[in-house]
């Protein structure tokens, strides 16, 4: 929103906009570390051991939404991969970011964003996308209520 409102009406991002939404960029870290576009590109421990004092047991990874991990130097080098690593990583990643992040601009910017369906599943085929095509309530912040559904294969 600070961004949204350093902006003339009509005024569109720009480079060094999409630079400054470091947090955005930490909540859609978080969300494909969650849930990541490309399966298998996660990191889970192979065996439990001790850690600090801590239990860390077979299997397990991190499950809390937290997108302050990301903040500061950010993760380990390699142990976050959502987009691969070394000479074949993703070429398209800054691409993908330039358009993950305006998206998430223009929405929270124009409207307040409900699920429909609070519970829904989600289903991969080969990619994770929601089971019933995430139907949301798009509250506009300033113009009447009304409903839109988003389907995946819009996005
Ligand atoms: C959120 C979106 C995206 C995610 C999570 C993603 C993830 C990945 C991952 C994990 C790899 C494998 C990297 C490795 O082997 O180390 C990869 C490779 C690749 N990605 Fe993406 N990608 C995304 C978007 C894109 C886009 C938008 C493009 C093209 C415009 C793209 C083009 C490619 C290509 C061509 C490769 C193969 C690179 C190579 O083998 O040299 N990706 N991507």
């Amino acid at each position: 929103m600070e961004i949204a409102k350093s902006k003339k009406p009509g005024e569109l991002l720009n480079w060094d906009d999409i630079q400054k939404m470091k947090y955005s960029w930490n909540v859609a870290g978080e969300v494909m570390r969650l849930s990541p576009p490309l399966q298998g590109a996660f990191r889970e421990a192979t065996n439990g051991f001790i850690f600090s004092g801590f239990f860390i047991p077979q299997d397990w990874k991190p499950e809390k939404f937290d997108p302050s991990r990301f903040e500061g130097n950010g993760p380990l080098p390699y142990s976050y991969v959502q987009f691969g690593g070394g000479p074949r990583m993703c070429p398209g990643k800054e691409y993908a970011r330039m358009e993950i992040l305006v998206f998430m601009h223009n929405v929270v910017k124009r409207f307040k964003w409900e699920k429909l369906l609070p519970d829904e599943k989600i289903i991969v085929n080969p990619m994770p996308i929601p089971a019933k095509g995430l139907p949301v309530r798009l509250l506009p912040h300033n113009a009447f209520l009304f409903y839109f559904f988003i389907c995946t294969e819009f996005l």
